[in-house]
């Protein structure tokens, strides 16, 4: 059966002037937590960079102290667990990547730290050129967002192995060994937000997309500003080159 092409949203970050909806971003961590985090790890994210998200200090070091990490070797030469603080990052539920695998049917879930800029389309010379300014900037979170919302009963007759999952916005095949993460109601919003999978879709893709791209909108800012400079750059020269050859006496 063929694939299907992700369905493109709006996403807040698109755009010249792309930014970070923060409520947006604290519902996706919690997405993450209670739903995602049982079987993805995000090991280049400290919980630090929490605080972005509009996070106080102590409640950082709260949110934390819910994790427990490897440490050590102490002064035996022992390796101990203990509370993680806000210079950890978000561990792996596993011990290590054959558990990971042997849990999921052979398929370890992917680290989450750059998902989003992972599994975005690259067309090569000369589309990406042009790409800086079409939908393709965003086809990370598309796919991820059409992923989540993306399974379905197999068509009639479809064989499925033992373990997987008919989804066909997988990029890699029509099955995959992740079941359906995502349900109606699971989890709870308090800031009125529809509790749909198609909400909490985009939520947690959002938050994925915070996670690969922090810096996004200081890149966008600088980028018009760059952009701004140039523009009257090529005035001021066009002006120059014109005085400088122009007929004098
Ligand atoms: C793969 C997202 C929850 C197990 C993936 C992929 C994404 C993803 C984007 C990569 C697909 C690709 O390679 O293109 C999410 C999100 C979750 C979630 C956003 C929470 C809402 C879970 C849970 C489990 C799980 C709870 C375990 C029960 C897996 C596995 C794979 C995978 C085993 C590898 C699939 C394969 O390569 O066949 N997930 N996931 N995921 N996920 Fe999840």
């Amino acid at each position: 059966y063929p694939l299907k092409h992700p369905k493109q949203q709006d996403w807040s970050f698109a755009g010249p002037f792309g930014h970070y909806d923060k409520g947006q971003l604290q519902r996706g961590l919690k997405v993450y937590t209670e739903v995602c985090a049982a079987c993805h790890s995000m090991k280049l994210v400290p919980f630090r960079t929490l605080g972005e998200l509009g996070y106080s200090e102590a409640q950082v070091k709260a949110f934390a102290a819910n994790y427990e990490v490897q440490d050590g070797p102490d002064a035996n030469g022992e390796m101990f667990t203990r509370k993680a603080v806000p210079s950890d990052y978000f561990p792996s539920p596993f011990p290590n990547a054959e558990a990971a695998a042997a849990s999921n049917n052979g398929a370890a879930p992917p680290d989450f730290s750059l998902i989003a800029k992972a599994r975005a389309v690259e067309r090569g010379f000369p589309q990406f050129v042009f790409d800086m300014f079409t939908q393709y900037q965003e086809s990370g979170p598309d796919y991820i967002y059409s992923l989540l919302t993306g399974y379905e009963e197999p068509p009639a007759g479809t064989k499925i192995p033992q373990g997987a999952h008919y989804n066909p916005y997988f990029n890699a095949a029509d099955v995959l060994a992740m079941p359906k993460p995502l349900s109606d109601g699971q989890v709870t919003y308090d800031d009125g937000a529809p509790a749909t999978v198609d909400q909490y879709s985009k939520d947690v893709t959002a938050f994925l997309m915070w996670a690969a791209e922090p810096h996004l909108e200081e890149r966008k800012r600088t980028g018009f500003m760059v952009m701004v400079f140039l523009a009257i750059f090529t005035v001021l020269i066009y002006l120059t080159k014109r005085s400088v050859y122009a007929n004098k006496e």
